[in-house]
């Protein structure tokens, strides 16, 4: 019997203050400010006092949140041995999930959620990252530096040196661009984790879990891929139209929610033209271009445009991060979302249990041909 679950397109799950996804427009707001605004004013802690507490801090940088994240950046000596004992072997958003559940010593993160548990992964989740990414390219891990804000921090303990300011910028403004998302998949899982009264670790791990696949937040390290193989801005028309008719998706292209162009991928768009090597620049665009005629041409009706994914493979590219850590970095920017849908589940919580239609055989007997066994007399 043919059954399945899957889409829930246009199902209303229930109501959230914290970030408005116009998918028809083309439209993101955090609380109600536009996504090119916040990207523009607030920064990396100006965005999450914003997503958790539903206004823009009142100084910048917010002092108290900046302390607050510096104090839990480091990590406990036996967090950092987990690290070093997992498997080497295993990628980077395998790694990360598991190394964050290491966190949750002593019962750290008990449930309810707090704004405290909030910090721990926030800051820690980037330590975790970049001792991963260190780890994988045979270095020592290096300690975070308090006078750093949180997006340098985290390219200073990756790459082992002080970030350049552009590159720092690219990142702290990939990191707000992506912090939130309305109901996306990886969002749902932690909601609905939440909503069991689990932790917050457990839900973070169920939510990297749902991040890590390539139609959500595994796409941008085969954008990437994708562009090599491409290898030239005049092969872009001729590669694009093999891999349609080999039936594979462009990734980087099409969204659930925008039907016009993702707003997010505007913004990221104009980051890359400023950091970006030219040539990488003109091979995306090239790309895009060929993407955006071809997707047109072929499936009108479906509106497929260019989505966050494809240019923030460029943009962390520029940033200095390798393209496996591309999918981990996006999760640890997303930790400042799912913080705050974890504080406004468990606020007015009920478990999460939707029906589903039963569509098997009904009313059979175990009369014929199958081994059954005899219960004992
Ligand atoms: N390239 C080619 N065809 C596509 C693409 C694409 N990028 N995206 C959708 N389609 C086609 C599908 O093949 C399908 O066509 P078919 O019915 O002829 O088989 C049709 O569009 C509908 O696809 P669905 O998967 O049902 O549409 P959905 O709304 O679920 O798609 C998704 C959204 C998963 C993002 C899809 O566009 C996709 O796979 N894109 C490529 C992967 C990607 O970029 N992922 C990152 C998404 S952004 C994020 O989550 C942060």
């Amino acid at each position: 019997v043919p059954a399945r679950i899957g889409g829930l397109d246009d199902v209303v799950i229930g109501e959230s203050a914290i970030s408005r996804v116009g998918g028809a427009t083309g439209e993101l707001a955090y609380r109600g400010y536009p996504i090119g605004d916040v990207v523009g004013h607030l920064g990396f802690e100006g965005t999450l006092h914003l997503l958790w507490w539903g206004r823009p801090p009142d100084r910048d940088p917010p002092a108290g949140l900046v302390t607050a994240l510096a104090e839990r950046r480091p990590l406990a000596p036996e967090v950092a041995r987990w690290v070093e004992a997992l498997p080497p072997g295993l990628a980077p958003m395998d790694a990360l999930r598991s190394a964050l559940s290491a966190l949750g010593g002593g019962g750290a993160f008990a449930y309810p959620p707090t704004e405290e548990q909030g910090f721990d992964l926030v800051a820690k989740s980037a330590t975790l990252l970049a001792a991963l990414g260190r780890r994988r390219a045979g270095l020592e891990p290096c300690p975070p530096r308090r006078e750093l804000g949180h997006a340098a921090n985290f390219l200073a303990m990756l790459l082992g040196r002080p970030p350049d300011p552009l590159r720092s910028w690219a990142l702290e403004s990939y990191f707000d661009i992506v912090a939130d998302h309305g109901m996306n998949a990886s969002t749902f899982a932690l909601r609905v984790v939440l909503s069991t009264r689990s932790d917050l670790l457990s839900a973070a791990t169920a939510a990297v879990g749902a991040l890590k696949g390539p139609l959500h937040g595994g796409a941008p390290e085969h954008v990437l891929d994708m562009l090599d193989r491409v290898g030239e801005p005049s092969a872009a028309e001729r590669w694009v139209r093999d891999a349609l008719d080999r039936k594979e998706r462009l990734m980087g292209f099409g969204h659930r929610a925008y039907k016009v162009e993702d707003p997010r991928a505007v913004l990221l768009r104009g980051i890359a033209e400023r950091v970006a090597d030219p040539r990488r620049l003109a091979l995306a665009r090239a790309v895009e271009t060929a993407a955006l005629a071809e997707l047109g041409r072929r499936k009108p009706e479906l509106r497929l445009f260019t989505n966050v994914e494809f240019y923030a493979a460029v943009v962390l590219e520029a940033a200095g991060l390798p393209r496996e850590l591309f999918p981990p970095t996006f999760a640890i920017a997303r930790t400042v979302g799912w913080v705050a849908h974890a504080l406004e589940q468990t606020a007015e919580n009920r478990l999460i249990r939707p029906e589903v239609t039963y569509v098997g055989p009904v009313d059979r007997r175990f009369d014929s041909g199958y081994a059954l066994r005899t219960p004992p007399a």
